[in-house]
Protein backbone atom coordinates (compact mmCIF):
# COMPACT_ATOMS: atom_id res chain seq x y z
CA UNK A 1 0.00 0.00 0.00
CA UNK A 2 1.47 3.05 -1.02
CA UNK A 3 0.96 5.92 1.80
CA UNK A 4 -0.13 9.49 0.68
CA UNK A 5 0.51 12.62 2.01
CA UNK A 6 -0.52 16.61 1.00
CA UNK A 7 2.86 18.77 1.00
CA UNK A 8 3.87 22.40 1.06
CA UNK A 9 6.56 23.31 -0.21
CA UNK A 10 7.17 24.33 -4.01
CA UNK A 11 8.36 21.69 -6.39
CA UNK A 12 12.28 23.14 -6.72
CA UNK A 13 12.31 22.83 -2.72
CA UNK A 14 10.70 19.64 -2.18
CA UNK A 15 12.94 16.61 -0.67
CA UNK A 16 11.54 13.69 -3.00
CA UNK A 17 12.96 11.03 -5.50
CA UNK A 18 10.56 13.19 -8.28
CA UNK A 19 8.79 15.54 -8.89
CA UNK A 20 5.66 15.14 -11.21
CA UNK A 21 4.37 18.23 -12.95
CA UNK A 22 2.48 19.07 -16.31
CA UNK A 23 2.80 21.00 -19.36
CA UNK A 24 -0.07 21.77 -21.92
CA UNK A 25 0.97 21.85 -25.18
CA UNK A 26 1.75 24.59 -27.79
CA UNK A 27 4.16 25.33 -24.82
CA UNK A 28 2.04 26.36 -21.90
CA UNK A 29 3.64 25.57 -18.59
CA UNK A 30 1.33 24.26 -15.70
CA UNK A 31 3.27 27.08 -12.33
CA UNK A 32 4.53 24.41 -11.26
CA UNK A 33 6.11 23.60 -14.93
CA UNK A 34 7.26 27.86 -14.74
CA UNK A 35 8.55 27.49 -11.46
CA UNK A 36 10.82 24.34 -12.11
CA UNK A 37 11.51 26.30 -15.85
CA UNK A 38 12.37 29.52 -13.90
CA UNK A 39 14.75 27.52 -10.84
CA UNK A 40 16.92 25.75 -13.40
CA UNK A 41 17.35 28.59 -16.22
CA UNK A 42 14.52 28.29 -18.43
CA UNK A 43 15.80 24.20 -19.26
CA UNK A 44 11.83 23.28 -19.59
CA UNK A 45 11.40 25.78 -22.04
CA UNK A 46 13.95 24.71 -24.20
CA UNK A 47 12.90 20.87 -23.75
CA UNK A 48 9.55 22.57 -25.54
CA UNK A 49 11.42 24.09 -28.42
CA UNK A 50 13.52 21.12 -29.44
CA UNK A 51 10.16 18.97 -29.03
CA UNK A 52 11.81 17.09 -26.67
CA UNK A 53 8.54 17.81 -24.08
CA UNK A 54 5.59 17.92 -26.31
CA UNK A 55 2.69 18.51 -24.04
CA UNK A 56 0.67 15.67 -25.63
CA UNK A 57 -1.95 14.23 -23.24
CA UNK A 58 -0.30 11.38 -21.59
CA UNK A 59 3.01 11.65 -22.90
CA UNK A 60 5.84 11.56 -20.26
CA UNK A 61 9.70 12.96 -20.26
CA UNK A 62 11.89 12.31 -17.70
CA UNK A 63 14.52 14.10 -16.64
CA UNK A 64 17.79 14.03 -14.63
CA UNK A 65 19.94 15.98 -12.51
CA UNK A 66 18.63 19.75 -13.19
CA UNK A 67 20.76 21.88 -11.66
CA UNK A 68 19.10 24.40 -8.42
CA UNK A 69 16.94 21.46 -7.80
CA UNK A 70 16.41 19.73 -4.99
CA UNK A 71 14.86 16.50 -6.37
CA UNK A 72 17.31 14.25 -8.39
CA UNK A 73 14.20 13.66 -11.34
CA UNK A 74 11.78 15.44 -12.69
CA UNK A 75 8.75 13.71 -14.85
CA UNK A 76 7.00 16.40 -17.21
CA UNK A 77 3.58 15.15 -18.02
CA UNK A 78 1.16 16.12 -20.99
CA UNK A 79 -2.14 17.36 -20.37
CA UNK A 80 -2.91 18.07 -24.10
CA UNK A 81 -4.29 21.64 -24.82
CA UNK A 82 -5.33 23.54 -22.39
CA UNK A 83 -9.01 24.99 -23.71
CA UNK A 84 -9.17 20.93 -24.23
CA UNK A 85 -8.45 19.82 -20.72
CA UNK A 86 -11.36 18.17 -18.64
CA UNK A 87 -11.20 15.89 -15.67
CA UNK A 88 -10.79 12.86 -18.60
CA UNK A 89 -7.46 14.01 -19.65
CA UNK A 90 -6.42 15.03 -16.03
CA UNK A 91 -7.12 11.27 -15.35
CA UNK A 92 -5.05 10.11 -17.86
CA UNK A 93 -2.11 12.14 -17.60
CA UNK A 94 -2.18 11.55 -14.32
CA UNK A 95 -2.87 7.78 -14.83
CA UNK A 96 -0.18 7.68 -17.38
CA UNK A 97 2.49 9.56 -14.93
CA UNK A 98 1.96 6.90 -12.60
CA UNK A 99 2.71 4.30 -14.92
CA UNK A 100 5.65 5.61 -15.93
CA UNK A 101 6.72 5.62 -12.48
CA UNK A 102 6.76 2.05 -11.79
CA UNK A 103 9.86 1.63 -13.86
CA UNK A 104 11.96 3.62 -11.72
CA UNK A 105 14.09 3.14 -8.38
CA UNK A 106 12.35 5.65 -6.31
CA UNK A 107 10.60 5.79 -2.71
CA UNK A 108 8.89 8.99 -2.81
CA UNK A 109 7.17 11.13 -5.52
CA UNK A 110 5.82 14.87 -5.01
CA UNK A 111 2.76 15.69 -7.83
CA UNK A 112 2.20 19.01 -8.52
CA UNK A 113 -0.52 18.15 -11.13
CA UNK A 114 -3.07 18.49 -8.22
CA UNK A 115 -2.83 22.09 -8.12
CA UNK A 116 -3.65 22.52 -12.12
CA UNK A 117 -7.41 23.80 -12.57
CA UNK A 118 -9.39 21.07 -13.59
CA UNK A 119 -12.99 22.12 -14.64
CA UNK A 120 -16.21 21.29 -12.56
CA UNK A 121 -13.94 19.30 -10.59
CA UNK A 122 -12.82 20.55 -6.61
CA UNK A 123 -9.50 19.64 -4.69
CA UNK A 124 -10.99 16.82 -2.86
CA UNK A 125 -11.80 15.25 -6.48
CA UNK A 126 -8.69 15.63 -7.73
CA UNK A 127 -6.55 14.47 -4.45
CA UNK A 128 -8.96 11.21 -4.49
CA UNK A 129 -8.34 10.78 -7.84
CA UNK A 130 -4.69 11.46 -7.68
CA UNK A 131 -4.25 8.56 -5.07
CA UNK A 132 -6.19 6.10 -5.81
CA UNK A 133 -4.51 6.64 -9.57
CA UNK A 134 -1.05 6.22 -8.17
CA UNK A 135 -1.45 3.03 -5.83
CA UNK A 136 -3.50 1.43 -8.98
CA UNK A 137 -0.26 2.05 -10.89
CA UNK A 138 1.73 0.59 -7.78
CA UNK A 139 0.29 -2.38 -7.66
CA UNK A 140 2.04 -5.49 -8.73
CA UNK A 141 0.55 -9.42 -8.96
CA UNK A 142 3.49 -11.06 -7.09
CA UNK A 143 1.76 -13.89 -5.04
CA UNK A 144 2.83 -16.61 -7.56
CA UNK A 145 5.77 -15.52 -8.87
CA UNK A 146 9.21 -17.32 -7.92
CA UNK A 147 10.86 -14.26 -8.55
CA UNK A 148 9.38 -11.59 -6.94
CA UNK A 149 10.82 -7.98 -7.81
CA UNK A 150 13.35 -6.64 -5.56
CA UNK A 151 14.05 -3.25 -6.69
CA UNK A 152 12.92 -0.08 -4.26
CA UNK A 153 9.65 0.07 -4.19
CA UNK A 154 8.04 3.57 -4.31
CA UNK A 155 6.50 4.05 -0.75
CA UNK A 156 4.75 7.48 -0.65
CA UNK A 157 3.56 9.77 -2.83
CA UNK A 158 3.08 13.53 -2.00
CA UNK A 159 -0.24 15.82 -3.13
CA UNK A 160 0.32 19.57 -3.44
CA UNK A 161 -3.10 20.45 -2.91
CA UNK A 162 -5.26 22.55 -0.60
CA UNK A 163 -8.09 20.11 -0.73
CA UNK A 164 -9.11 18.18 2.93
CA UNK A 165 -6.51 16.26 4.29
CA UNK A 166 -9.23 13.42 5.74
CA UNK A 167 -9.83 12.84 2.10
CA UNK A 168 -6.43 11.29 1.98
CA UNK A 169 -7.54 8.86 4.71
CA UNK A 170 -10.41 7.67 2.16
CA UNK A 171 -8.35 7.41 -0.62
CA UNK A 172 -6.33 4.84 1.22
CA UNK A 173 -9.14 3.26 2.72
CA UNK A 174 -10.60 2.57 -1.10
CA UNK A 175 -7.37 1.70 -2.70
CA UNK A 176 -7.27 -0.82 0.16
CA UNK A 177 -10.75 -2.25 -0.90
CA UNK A 178 -9.43 -2.01 -4.40
CA UNK A 179 -5.87 -3.98 -3.71
CA UNK A 180 -8.01 -6.56 -2.13
CA UNK A 181 -10.44 -7.20 -5.00
CA UNK A 182 -7.57 -7.15 -7.42
CA UNK A 183 -5.54 -9.68 -5.30
CA UNK A 184 -8.65 -11.76 -4.96
CA UNK A 185 -9.45 -11.69 -8.81
CA UNK A 186 -5.94 -12.30 -10.14
CA UNK A 187 -4.94 -15.33 -7.78
CA UNK A 188 -5.29 -18.53 -9.90
CA UNK A 189 -8.77 -20.46 -9.24
CA UNK A 190 -6.24 -23.47 -7.93
CA UNK A 191 -5.76 -21.22 -5.14
CA UNK A 192 -8.43 -18.70 -5.49
CA UNK A 193 -11.73 -21.38 -4.54
CA UNK A 194 -14.80 -20.82 -2.36
CA UNK A 195 -13.00 -22.32 0.11
CA UNK A 196 -10.32 -19.92 0.18
CA UNK A 197 -12.70 -16.97 -0.39
CA UNK A 198 -14.24 -18.26 3.09
CA UNK A 199 -10.57 -18.34 4.68
CA UNK A 200 -10.17 -14.81 3.05
CA UNK A 201 -13.65 -13.72 4.61
CA UNK A 202 -12.71 -14.83 8.27
CA UNK A 203 -9.08 -13.06 7.43
CA UNK A 204 -10.93 -9.77 6.52
CA UNK A 205 -13.13 -10.47 10.19
CA UNK A 206 -9.50 -10.56 12.10
CA UNK A 207 -7.96 -7.53 10.88
CA UNK A 208 -11.40 -5.60 10.97
CA UNK A 209 -13.81 -6.86 14.09
CA UNK A 210 -16.78 -4.84 12.96
CA UNK A 211 -16.93 -7.87 10.41
CA UNK A 212 -18.96 -10.70 11.62
CA UNK A 213 -18.65 -13.74 8.89
CA UNK A 214 -20.94 -16.87 8.56
CA UNK A 215 -20.15 -19.48 6.02
CA UNK A 216 -23.47 -21.19 4.96
CA UNK A 217 -22.23 -24.74 3.77
CA UNK A 218 -23.40 -27.34 1.24
CA UNK A 219 -25.62 -29.15 3.49
CA UNK A 220 -27.59 -26.15 4.67
CA UNK A 221 -27.87 -25.11 1.23
CA UNK A 222 -29.64 -28.12 1.13
CA UNK A 223 -31.98 -27.44 4.06
CA UNK A 224 -32.21 -23.95 2.55
CA UNK A 225 -33.62 -25.26 -0.91
CA UNK A 226 -30.83 -23.74 -2.72
CA UNK A 227 -31.29 -25.86 -5.70
CA UNK A 228 -29.87 -23.78 -8.15
CA UNK A 229 -26.71 -22.96 -6.49
CA UNK A 230 -26.10 -26.54 -5.41
CA UNK A 231 -27.05 -27.48 -9.19
CA UNK A 232 -23.98 -25.38 -10.65
CA UNK A 233 -21.21 -26.48 -7.85
CA UNK A 234 -22.49 -30.54 -8.36
CA UNK A 235 -19.76 -30.58 -11.18
CA UNK A 236 -16.94 -29.79 -9.00
CA UNK A 237 -14.95 -31.47 -6.41
CA UNK A 238 -14.60 -27.94 -4.93
CA UNK A 239 -17.70 -27.67 -2.73
CA UNK A 240 -19.87 -24.56 -2.66
CA UNK A 241 -19.61 -21.50 0.11
CA UNK A 242 -21.82 -19.10 0.70
CA UNK A 243 -19.89 -16.36 2.49
CA UNK A 244 -21.82 -13.55 4.64
CA UNK A 245 -19.72 -10.72 5.97
CA UNK A 246 -21.85 -8.13 8.05
CA UNK A 247 -20.02 -4.91 8.62
CA UNK A 248 -22.35 -2.99 11.21
CA UNK A 249 -21.03 0.18 11.44
CA UNK A 250 -24.38 1.26 12.57
CA UNK A 251 -27.79 -0.12 12.97
CA UNK A 252 -30.21 -0.44 11.17
CA UNK A 253 -31.80 -1.73 7.89
CA UNK A 254 -28.63 -2.42 5.87
CA UNK A 255 -27.10 -1.89 2.44
CA UNK A 256 -26.94 -6.00 0.60
CA UNK A 257 -24.38 -6.37 -1.46
CA UNK A 258 -24.71 -9.61 -3.73
CA UNK A 259 -21.00 -10.49 -5.55
CA UNK A 260 -21.06 -13.52 -8.25
CA UNK A 261 -17.99 -15.64 -7.05
CA UNK A 262 -17.70 -18.28 -9.84
CA UNK A 263 -14.21 -19.04 -9.18
CA UNK A 264 -13.68 -20.46 -12.49
CA UNK A 265 -16.30 -20.53 -15.05
CA UNK A 266 -15.64 -23.52 -17.83
CA UNK A 267 -19.32 -23.50 -18.98
CA UNK A 268 -19.90 -26.58 -17.55
CA UNK A 269 -21.53 -29.18 -19.83
CA UNK A 270 -22.16 -26.61 -22.33
CA UNK A 271 -17.97 -26.25 -22.37
CA UNK A 272 -16.84 -22.82 -23.57
CA UNK A 273 -14.00 -23.42 -26.49
CA UNK A 274 -9.91 -23.12 -25.38
CA UNK A 275 -8.90 -19.59 -26.54
CA UNK A 276 -9.40 -17.51 -23.72
CA UNK A 277 -10.94 -19.62 -21.16
CA UNK A 278 -8.35 -18.78 -18.80
CA UNK A 279 -10.26 -15.79 -18.39
CA UNK A 280 -12.98 -17.26 -16.38
CA UNK A 281 -10.63 -17.20 -13.28
CA UNK A 282 -11.74 -13.46 -12.87
CA UNK A 283 -15.34 -14.81 -12.72
CA UNK A 284 -15.73 -14.22 -8.93
CA UNK A 285 -15.03 -10.36 -9.57
CA UNK A 286 -18.31 -9.81 -8.58
CA UNK A 287 -17.61 -11.49 -5.18
CA UNK A 288 -13.91 -9.83 -4.73
CA UNK A 289 -16.03 -6.42 -5.42
CA UNK A 290 -17.79 -7.50 -2.44
CA UNK A 291 -15.11 -8.18 -0.26
CA UNK A 292 -13.05 -4.64 -1.38
CA UNK A 293 -16.36 -2.83 -0.35
CA UNK A 294 -16.68 -4.66 2.73
CA UNK A 295 -13.09 -3.94 3.46
CA UNK A 296 -12.61 -0.10 2.70
CA UNK A 297 -15.91 0.35 5.04
CA UNK A 298 -14.59 -1.20 7.53
CA UNK A 299 -11.07 1.03 7.00
CA UNK A 300 -13.39 4.17 6.97
CA UNK A 301 -15.66 3.39 9.73
CA UNK A 302 -18.64 4.19 7.77
CA UNK A 303 -21.80 4.52 9.82
CA UNK A 304 -23.49 2.17 7.56
CA UNK A 305 -24.75 -1.50 7.92
CA UNK A 306 -23.68 -3.12 4.98
CA UNK A 307 -24.02 -6.97 4.76
CA UNK A 308 -22.18 -8.14 1.39
CA UNK A 309 -23.08 -11.83 0.30
CA UNK A 310 -20.85 -14.00 -2.09
CA UNK A 311 -21.81 -17.50 -3.09
CA UNK A 312 -19.34 -18.86 -4.24
CA UNK A 313 -18.93 -22.04 -6.42
CA UNK A 314 -17.01 -23.86 -9.73
CA UNK A 315 -18.79 -24.15 -12.88
CA UNK A 316 -17.31 -27.53 -14.36
CA UNK A 317 -17.89 -30.29 -16.67
CA UNK A 318 -18.16 -33.77 -15.17
CA UNK A 319 -20.32 -36.65 -14.58
CA UNK A 320 -21.94 -35.39 -11.58
CA UNK A 321 -22.84 -31.82 -13.90
CA UNK A 322 -26.18 -30.50 -13.83
CA UNK A 323 -26.98 -30.91 -17.69
CA UNK A 324 -29.08 -29.02 -20.30
CA UNK A 325 -32.53 -29.62 -19.89
CA UNK A 326 -32.13 -30.17 -16.20
CA UNK A 327 -35.44 -28.39 -14.23
CA UNK A 328 -34.26 -27.11 -10.82
CA UNK A 329 -35.94 -26.05 -8.01
CA UNK A 330 -34.47 -22.41 -6.67
CA UNK A 331 -34.72 -21.57 -3.09
CA UNK A 332 -37.52 -18.83 -4.00
CA UNK A 333 -39.31 -21.84 -5.28
CA UNK A 334 -39.28 -20.98 -9.12
CA UNK A 335 -38.60 -23.90 -11.34
CA UNK A 336 -36.02 -23.27 -13.73
CA UNK A 337 -35.51 -25.18 -16.89
CA UNK A 338 -31.14 -25.08 -17.69
CA UNK A 339 -31.32 -24.46 -21.20
CA UNK A 340 -27.36 -23.60 -20.93
CA UNK A 341 -25.28 -24.76 -18.50
CA UNK A 342 -22.58 -21.29 -18.61
CA UNK A 343 -25.46 -19.13 -17.94
CA UNK A 344 -24.89 -20.56 -14.32
CA UNK A 345 -23.52 -17.01 -12.86
CA UNK A 346 -27.38 -15.73 -12.73
CA UNK A 347 -28.23 -19.30 -10.87
CA UNK A 348 -25.68 -18.74 -8.07
CA UNK A 349 -26.96 -14.78 -8.16
CA UNK A 350 -30.53 -16.05 -7.82
CA UNK A 351 -30.45 -18.23 -4.38
CA UNK A 352 -28.20 -15.43 -3.17
CA UNK A 353 -30.42 -12.84 -4.23
CA UNK A 354 -33.21 -14.56 -2.24
CA UNK A 355 -31.53 -15.61 0.75
CA UNK A 356 -30.35 -11.75 0.76
CA UNK A 357 -34.13 -10.84 1.56
CA UNK A 358 -33.68 -12.23 5.26
CA UNK A 359 -31.33 -9.23 5.75
CA UNK A 360 -34.49 -6.97 5.09
CA UNK A 361 -32.01 -4.66 2.80
CA UNK A 362 -32.68 -1.13 2.89
CA UNK A 363 -30.99 -1.38 -1.14
CA UNK A 364 -30.18 -4.42 -2.29
CA UNK A 365 -27.15 -4.55 -5.56
CA UNK A 366 -25.50 -7.33 -6.77
CA UNK A 367 -22.38 -7.32 -8.93
CA UNK A 368 -21.61 -9.78 -11.18
CA UNK A 369 -19.55 -10.56 -14.27
CA UNK A 370 -22.62 -11.87 -16.21
CA UNK A 371 -22.85 -11.78 -19.56
CA UNK A 372 -20.27 -12.01 -22.77
CA UNK A 373 -23.35 -9.62 -24.28
CA UNK A 374 -22.46 -6.99 -22.11
CA UNK A 375 -19.58 -6.85 -22.87
CA UNK A 376 -20.24 -6.49 -26.80
CA UNK A 377 -22.59 -3.75 -25.87
CA UNK A 378 -20.52 -1.47 -23.66
CA UNK A 379 -16.78 -2.67 -24.43
CA UNK A 380 -14.30 -2.12 -21.32
CA UNK A 381 -15.32 1.36 -20.50
CA UNK A 382 -18.54 0.93 -18.75
CA UNK A 383 -20.51 -1.40 -16.23
CA UNK A 384 -23.99 -2.23 -17.38
CA UNK A 385 -26.31 -1.16 -14.72
CA UNK A 386 -30.27 -2.25 -14.63
CA UNK A 387 -32.64 -1.58 -12.60
CA UNK A 388 -36.66 -0.94 -12.09
CA UNK A 389 -35.28 1.86 -9.58
CA UNK A 390 -35.19 5.15 -11.28
CA UNK A 391 -33.87 6.95 -7.80
CA UNK A 392 -31.69 4.09 -7.14
CA UNK A 393 -30.32 3.97 -10.79
CA UNK A 394 -29.57 7.89 -11.13
CA UNK A 395 -27.79 7.60 -7.54
CA UNK A 396 -25.30 4.82 -9.33
CA UNK A 397 -24.95 6.64 -12.72
CA UNK A 398 -23.63 9.64 -10.54
CA UNK A 399 -21.36 7.78 -8.02
CA UNK A 400 -20.31 6.08 -11.35
CA UNK A 401 -19.54 9.95 -12.86
CA UNK A 402 -18.34 11.21 -9.59
CA UNK A 403 -15.57 8.15 -9.32
CA UNK A 404 -14.86 8.02 -12.90
CA UNK A 405 -15.82 4.50 -12.33
CA UNK A 406 -18.72 4.32 -14.79
CA UNK A 407 -21.60 2.02 -15.62
CA UNK A 408 -24.46 2.60 -18.24
CA UNK A 409 -27.94 1.85 -17.97
CA UNK A 410 -29.76 -0.69 -19.91
CA UNK A 411 -33.68 -1.28 -19.62
CA UNK A 412 -35.21 -4.07 -17.53
CA UNK A 413 -38.80 -3.38 -19.00
CA UNK A 414 -41.08 -6.08 -18.83
CA UNK A 415 -40.99 -6.92 -22.45
CA UNK A 416 -38.06 -8.85 -22.07
CA UNK A 417 -39.87 -11.38 -19.96
CA UNK A 418 -40.87 -13.36 -22.47
CA UNK A 419 -37.87 -14.44 -23.73
CA UNK A 420 -37.21 -16.60 -20.89
CA UNK A 421 -40.29 -18.35 -21.32
CA UNK A 422 -40.52 -22.36 -21.39
CA UNK A 423 -43.13 -25.27 -22.05
CA UNK A 424 -41.42 -27.30 -19.20
CA UNK A 425 -40.83 -25.30 -15.97
CA UNK A 426 -41.52 -21.99 -14.79
CA UNK A 427 -38.85 -20.34 -17.13
CA UNK A 428 -35.18 -21.17 -18.37
CA UNK A 429 -32.39 -19.45 -17.16
CA UNK A 430 -30.93 -17.95 -20.80
CA UNK A 431 -33.39 -15.97 -23.00
CA UNK A 432 -31.98 -16.38 -26.50
CA UNK A 433 -29.91 -14.71 -28.85
CA UNK A 434 -30.54 -10.58 -28.48
CA UNK A 435 -30.17 -8.89 -25.60
CA UNK A 436 -28.21 -11.17 -23.97
CA UNK A 437 -27.07 -8.69 -21.01
CA UNK A 438 -30.71 -7.62 -20.40
CA UNK A 439 -32.63 -11.15 -20.09
CA UNK A 440 -29.84 -12.21 -17.66
CA UNK A 441 -30.94 -8.83 -15.53
CA UNK A 442 -34.81 -9.89 -16.35
CA UNK A 443 -33.62 -13.57 -14.90
CA UNK A 444 -32.60 -11.60 -10.92
CA UNK A 445 -35.24 -9.51 -11.92
CA UNK A 446 -37.47 -12.49 -11.09
CA UNK A 447 -35.94 -12.94 -7.52
CA UNK A 448 -36.13 -9.51 -6.49
CA UNK A 449 -40.03 -8.52 -6.33
CA UNK A 450 -40.25 -5.50 -3.88
CA UNK A 451 -36.86 -4.84 -3.91
CA UNK A 452 -34.51 -1.25 -3.78
CA UNK A 453 -32.66 -3.16 -6.24
CA UNK A 454 -30.03 -3.06 -8.96
CA UNK A 455 -27.75 -5.08 -10.79
CA UNK A 456 -24.43 -4.58 -11.83
CA UNK A 457 -22.68 -6.13 -14.71
CA UNK A 458 -19.14 -5.95 -14.73
CA UNK A 459 -17.77 -8.35 -17.41
CA UNK A 460 -16.03 -5.69 -19.35
CA UNK A 461 -14.79 -3.45 -16.85
CA UNK A 462 -13.86 -6.15 -13.90
CA UNK A 463 -10.36 -6.90 -15.85
CA UNK A 464 -8.31 -6.11 -18.42
CA UNK A 465 -8.01 -8.61 -20.85
CA UNK A 466 -4.49 -10.34 -22.32
CA UNK A 467 -1.71 -12.19 -20.92
CA UNK A 468 -0.70 -9.40 -18.70
CA UNK A 469 -3.98 -8.02 -17.55
CA UNK A 470 -4.97 -7.96 -14.42
CA UNK A 471 -7.98 -7.63 -12.65
CA UNK A 472 -9.37 -4.00 -11.82
CA UNK A 473 -10.99 -3.63 -8.86
CA UNK A 474 -14.05 -2.29 -10.62
CA UNK A 475 -16.77 -0.81 -9.26
CA UNK A 476 -15.25 -0.88 -5.52
CA UNK A 477 -14.51 3.12 -6.08
CA UNK A 478 -18.38 3.39 -7.91
CA UNK A 479 -19.70 1.56 -5.30
CA UNK A 480 -17.91 3.78 -2.16
CA UNK A 481 -18.59 6.90 -3.92
CA UNK A 482 -22.29 5.97 -3.46
CA UNK A 483 -22.12 4.50 0.00
CA UNK A 484 -19.95 8.09 1.18
CA UNK A 485 -22.91 9.50 -0.69
CA UNK A 486 -25.47 8.14 2.17
CA UNK A 487 -23.84 9.25 5.10
N1 LIG B 1 -18.89 -15.59 -16.95
C1 LIG B 1 -19.61 -15.60 -18.16
C2 LIG B 1 -19.77 -14.23 -18.78
C3 LIG B 1 -18.54 -13.62 -19.39
C4 LIG B 1 -18.12 -14.01 -20.65
C5 LIG B 1 -17.85 -12.64 -18.75
C6 LIG B 1 -17.02 -13.43 -21.23
C7 LIG B 1 -16.77 -12.04 -19.33
C8 LIG B 1 -16.34 -12.44 -20.57
C9 LIG B 1 -21.01 -16.16 -17.96
O1 LIG B 1 -21.11 -17.16 -17.02
C10 LIG B 1 -21.42 -16.77 -19.27
O2 LIG B 1 -20.83 -17.72 -19.66
N2 LIG B 1 -22.45 -16.19 -19.89
C11 LIG B 1 -22.92 -16.67 -21.14
C12 LIG B 1 -24.44 -16.65 -21.08
C13 LIG B 1 -25.07 -17.34 -22.24
C14 LIG B 1 -24.84 -18.83 -22.17
C15 LIG B 1 -26.56 -17.05 -22.21
C16 LIG B 1 -22.41 -15.74 -22.22
O3 LIG B 1 -22.32 -14.54 -21.98
O4 LIG B 1 -22.04 -16.23 -23.28
MN1 LIG C 1 -20.76 -19.08 -17.78
ZN1 LIG D 1 -19.73 -17.11 -15.52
Amino acid sequence: MLEFHRLTQRPKDVAASLVIVGVFEERMLTSAAAELDAASGGLLKRLMESGDVNGRVGSTALLHQIQGLSAPRVMVVGLGEQRRFDAARFLRATREAHKALKSLPIETAASYLTEVDVPKKDGDWKLLQSALAADYAAYKYTATLKTKPERTELKSVLFSASGDSAILERASAIAAGVRLARELGNLPPNICNPAYLAEQAYDLARRRPEVKVTVVERDEMQTLGMGALLAVAQGSENPPKLVVMDYAGAAGKPVVLVGKGITFDTGGIDIKPAAGMEEMKFDMCGAAAVFGVIEAAAALKLPLHIVGITPAAENMPDGRSYRPSDVIKTMAGHQVEILNTDAEGRLILCDALTYAQRFEPATLIDIATLTGACVVALGAHASGLMSRDDDLAHELLIAGEQSYDRAWRLPLWEDYQSQLETGFADFANIGGKYAGAITAGCFLARFTEGQRWAHLDIAGTAWETGRKGTATGRPVAMLMQWLCGLV
